[in-house]
């Protein structure tokens, strides 16, 4: 099978042409691209027909524990940025799909990540949300961990008979660093973070690079599965129905541009209609290495599997963090970052508040379909999802997830087939 892609201004997905990913080469393709969709009639020749998503994916508490135990136990996961834990002794406590992992900075500026579990008797070891300490001291009975996660201190140590301080240190978690993005894998034996997020770390170098600031945390809970949430952002075909007045108007949705990723991983790039943003953005800090295609007005929004999607912009952007509490509960955290700016409060401070408050607005949009949705299936309502070409991030995802469960795992008649591989473009 044949076919054009973004990455390649050939016709063999094969074989990548273009060395410096997001440079002036990629945009003109993008350009192209764009024009590509806006004028096709239909899908592109030899895009396949894919079955409805089975509804039970959201609903049946089997394939929900498994996306527990092989998905979200055995992936790489956000976990916190190098701004969170500025000094030596920093500290965060992250709730990582239920596990209460810790953040710390030791003495040798390195971030390391254990679970927040005293090797006493199990209390949590620090309870406030994030701080600055020399010691990790246990609020239940005082054991003390260094920095490094070694057990320094054990009071009235005369009591334990053979403790040795040597194999009590706090349980660590492997953690790792893309840029300033730290990511945490409960699995030992996970591949290395970047060999995971590949291609991301090529494809968005110059973002990664660019130092940036966390400057707004904001946590959501809804009553639906994950994945109902996760598609929301996975497509703009409802940008005009759903948000006629806010950012519907601003995006040409017919001229986007989608590119699946290996390792589940995508994108989407939709043009900016001229002149049709307006929450002052324009006058915002731009980050430090701008990649030439966010010189345009594109709005991108790349999805990092299996749990972040991201709508990067050149002048500041969140990360949507996604993460079962239930089968029908999901927590969302909004993590805005802003390009640092160095000394001092952060500049432009209500313009960056205006900005906050209309993505708000946009997500509130967002949110009215996700419960009902969840209630639909429920009840069987409808038979299944009917999934298009420009929603094929979600097959996409959904393919992935098995891929990483493993097909086998899975009950028949709720697998997702891979059948999209071959749309999948290489870089
Ligand atoms: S449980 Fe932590 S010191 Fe006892
Ligand atoms: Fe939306």
């Amino acid at each position: 099978m044949t076919r054009c892609t973004l990455l390649h201004n050939c016709c063999d997905v094969t074989t990548p042409t273009w060395g410096v990913p997001l440079d002036l080469d990629y945009l003109a393709r993008f350009r192209e691209r764009s024009a590509e969709e806006t004028a096709r009639v239909a899908p592109p020749e030899g895009f396949p027909a894919l079955p409805d998503l089975p509804l039970g994916r959201y609903t049946d508490p089997a394939f929900y524990e498994l996306e527990r135990q092989q998905l979200f136990a055995r992936s790489w996961l956000y976990a916190g940025h190098d701004s969170e834990l500025p000094d030596t002794g920093s500290y965060k406590l992250c709730d990582i799909g239920g596990a209460p992992i810790l953040l710390v900075r030791g003495e040798d500026g390195r971030i390391r990540a254990f679970y927040n579990a005293c090797r006493h008797r199990g209390a949590p070891v620090v309870k406030e949300t994030c701080g600055t300490a020399r010691m990790l001291v246990c609020q239940f009975h005082s054991w003390g961990y260094d920095l490094e996660g070694q057990l320094a201190r054990v009071p009235d140590e005369r009591d334990f008979v053979g403790l040795c301080r040597t194999d009590r240190g706090l349980p660590p978690v492997r953690c790792e660093q893309w840029g300033g993005w730290w990511f945490v894998n409960q699995d030992p034996d996970a591949m290395p973070l970047l060999e995971w997020l590949d291609p991301l770390p090529t494809l968005l170098a110059d973002v990664a690079r660019s130092p940036l600031r966390v400057i707004d945390t904001k946590t959501v809970h809804i009553g639906c599965n994950w994945k109902i949430f996760a598609e929301g952002f996975l497509e703009v075909y409802h940008a005009r129905t759903i948000h006629p007045t806010t950012v519907g108007p601003t995006l040409d949705t017919r001229g986007t541009v989608i590119s699946l990723f290996d390792h589940g991983h995508q994108n989407m790039l939709s043009p900016v209609k001229a002149g049709t943003r307006n929450d002052g953005r324009e006058t915002l800090r731009t980050l430090e290495h701008l990649p030439p295609l966010m010189h345009e007005d594109i709005n991108p929004a790349h999805g990092i599997f299996p749990n972040v999607i991201s709508p990067l912009d050149a002048r500041g952007f969140p990360f949507l963090v996604l993460w079962p509490e239930a089968i029908d509960r999901t927590r969302l955290d909004i993590v805005w970052f802003a390009a640092d700016w160095g000394e001092g409060p952060l500049p432009d401070g209500e313009i960056w508040q205006k900005r906050l408050d209309r993505f708000d607005l946009v997500m509130d949009e967002d949110y009215r379909n996700l419960e009902p949705i969840q209630r639909s299936m429920e009840f069987a309502a409808h038979s299944g999802q009917a999934i298009n070409y420009q929603e094929r991030r979600i097959w996409h995802v959904h393919a992935w997830i098995d891929k990483v469960i493993g097909a086998d795992r899975i009950a028949e008649a709720l697998r997702v087939p891979d059948i999209l591989s071959d749309w999948v473009e290489k870089i």
